[in-house]
């Protein structure tokens, strides 16, 4: 028992030493206040991306979204799929609720198609759904779900949630794969700005995202951080952890 606490620190450990290298070429050159943290601005990751370069990119005049105005697309556009309140009750369609805005605001810019170069992350429904959405309104819609209280989720099948805590929280030594609670904490509330929460997400949409980072059809995660991850994971292994993270709060 003791040697395996020693293991799960020590991938713990490394998860953090790699989440500091992924981010640290972005905080190299600035001198803002986050240089000697692990994470750097909004602002930079997104200096980073290819949309940085066109047309719609994040305005950091625009520091905080106004989650009232946000409400109002929610409401009308984005409720049928995942409900008013963001948290969505079809396994497919993500809860979006309590997600940090940040993150929100990243994915919907990266569904974006602009300048006739494809979206960076690749969904028809989303497509559709961003393509009529500013810069400011991605903003003001992060901050309106990340204001909504998360309904708590359980996992359904016990034996396999059990197996998927292990990935969660101590990754697996053999594969080199680091548990996601370094990144994604042990709670699973993520750490804004970069690492999403995962906790309570439906099962389904979890492991059809691992799959897709795996097959590459999703890959607008900065310097490949979840294809890396994914590379070192069994089919069993992100069917467990998902199951896992339904049920964790
Ligand atoms: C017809 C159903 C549908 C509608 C309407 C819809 N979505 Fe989605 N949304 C989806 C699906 C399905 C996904 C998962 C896409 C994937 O697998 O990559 C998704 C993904 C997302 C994500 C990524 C979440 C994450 O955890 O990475 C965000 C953010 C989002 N939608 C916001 C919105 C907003 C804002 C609107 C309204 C403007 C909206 N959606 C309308 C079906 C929908
Ligand atoms: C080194 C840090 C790190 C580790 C360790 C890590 N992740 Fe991630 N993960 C990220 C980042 C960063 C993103 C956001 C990618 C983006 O911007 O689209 C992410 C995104 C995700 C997403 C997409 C969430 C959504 O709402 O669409 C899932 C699912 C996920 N990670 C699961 C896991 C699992 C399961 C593990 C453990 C096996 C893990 N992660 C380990 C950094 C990490």
């Amino acid at each position: 028992m003791q040697g395996m606490k020693v293991v799960s620190n020590l991938v713990m450990f490394i998860a953090l030493l790699l989440s500091n290298q992924i981010f640290a070429e972005d905080s190299a050159e600035t001198d803002t206040p986050t240089k000697n943290t692990i994470l750097p601005t909004d602002f930079e990751l997104m200096a980073e991306s290819p949309s940085a370069d066109s047309k719609i990119s994040l305005d950091n005049s625009i520091v905080n979204g106004d989650p009232n105005k946000g409400k109002k697309i929610a409401s009308k556009v984005c409720a049928g799929c995942h409900n008013a309140d963001g948290n969505s009750i079809i396994p497919s369609n993500p809860i979006l609720a309590g997600q940090h805005p940040e993150y929100i605001t990243k994915q919907l810019l990266n569904f974006k198609s602009q300048d006739n170069k494809p979206a960076e992350r690749k969904n028809p429904v989303m497509a559709a759904m961003v393509a009529p959405l500013s810069a400011e309104d991605m903003k003001n819609i992060g901050a309106y779900y990340a204001q909504q209280e998360p309904t708590p989720g359980a996992a359904k099948d016990k034996e396999l949630a059990e197996q998927g805590e292990k990935i969660y929280r101590g990754g697996n030594i053999e594969s080199g794969l680091p548990a996601c609670s370094g990144c994604h904490s042990p709670n699973g509330s993520g750490i804004p700005p970069h690492y999403p929460r995962l906790a309570g997400q439906h099962a389904v949409y979890t492991a059809t995202q691992l799959r897709a980072f795996r097959t590459e059809q999703r890959a607008n995660d900065t310097n490949n951080v979840m294809r890396e991850i994914v590379s070192r994971m069994s089919e069993k292994e992100m069917e467990a952890v998902a199951e896992f993270i339904r049920g964790l709060n």
